[in-house]
């Protein structure tokens, strides 16, 4: 079997982020930060681990503030230079993209994840695709997307990472309907968007990275509308594991953050900024303090 390479990739960011309000009101929530990177930055940088050369944003209205952070930003950069911060120029490095690789598309209507994606479909023509929802941040030795595109190397078709949650979580996630579970990757027979507990076909759920063949963009043509009225990318997937062996679960290794809820954002930002040299310990002994002191006071 050959298996054509990914190099494209989708990065839905029109949502409002209702949920982050007021914050959200003029800031886009992929610009929120973890420490001191924001969301949208966790997402590229894994997704260019993995070989991905073409980005495309699917954005909407006041979200200008993205296509400012992937731009160079020539006067920040002369003054860094000129004070001899070369440690910050650095920093800076990971967010210039070079001229043409990410492209914007438009989501006129809030319609759901899915037709967020079929928004990108001229500029994924007749490729396999990825798609990567930035509110899901995976910490990881080796970057989620990475581990995808091995497993993928070996199966083709169709790739969804996967994560065992609570049954009663259930609907807040897309689930899988396993047909045979073989470990790290399953092959799935089904998808179900956010069912409830009694209804839920397993408790394997769909996490925010995805690989598609092109047959899920030309699905979602038909603009079917889905669990809450939204059209769901979940659907156009499931279209495909009606057909055995089109359609795979892979489970990652690495932790996954819902940063799209407050309190996964604050999980992620407390891991993550343990996780870094520079602060683990000042805020390390800080946590530790805090927690003695709350502890006492019980
Ligand atoms: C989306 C998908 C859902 C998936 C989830 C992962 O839902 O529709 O299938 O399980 O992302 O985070 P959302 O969280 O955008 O409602």
């Amino acid at each position: 079997m050959r298996i054509k390479k990914v190099t494209k990739a989708i990065f839905p960011v029109a949502g409002m982020g209702t949920r982050f309000l007021p914050a959200t009101k003029s800031i886009p929530k992929e610009i929120m930060t973890l420490v001191d990177r924001p969301l949208i930055q966790y997402a590229i940088d894994e997704a260019r681990a993995a070989g991905i050369k073409e980005f495309i944003f699917v954005t909407a209205r006041g979200k200008s503030a993205l296509e400012d952070y992937f731009d160079h930003a020539p006067e920040l950069e002369s003054a860094l230079r000129k004070a001899g911060k070369e440690e910050l120029l650095e920093a800076l490095k990971d967010t210039n993209m070079d001229s043409g690789a990410i492209a914007y598309v438009r989501q006129n209507r809030a319609m759901g994840l899915g037709h967020a994606v079929w928004c990108a479909r001229r500029l994924i023509g007749n490729e396999p695709f990825a798609v990567l929802l930035p509110d899901d941040v995976i910490a990881a030795e080796k970057p989620c997307l990475q581990q995808m595109i091995e497993a993928y190397a070996q199966t083709g078709g169709n790739m969804v990472a996967a994560m065992e949650v609570a049954p009663s979580k259930t609907s807040s996630y897309g689930v899988l309907d396993v047909a045979d579970d073989m470990g790290s990757i399953v092959k799935v027979k089904g998808m179900v968007e956010k069912p409830k507990m009694e209804d839920a076909p397993s408790n394997l759920a769909v996490i925010g990275r995805y690989i598609l063949t092109p047959k899920v963009m030309t699905n979602l043509n038909k603009m079917k509308q889905g669990a809450g009225g939204e059209i769901q990318l979940t659907d156009a997937i499931a279209e495909e594991a009606l057909t055995p062996g089109k359609v795979f679960g892979f489970r990652f290794r690495g932790q996954r953050f819902d940063c799209g809820s407050k309190a996964g954002f604050l999980q992620a930002t407390v891991a993550f900024a343990l996780s870094r040299p520079d602060l683990r310990d000042e805020f390390g002994s800080y946590l530790h303090d805090l927690i003695a002191l709350q502890t006492a006071a019980q």
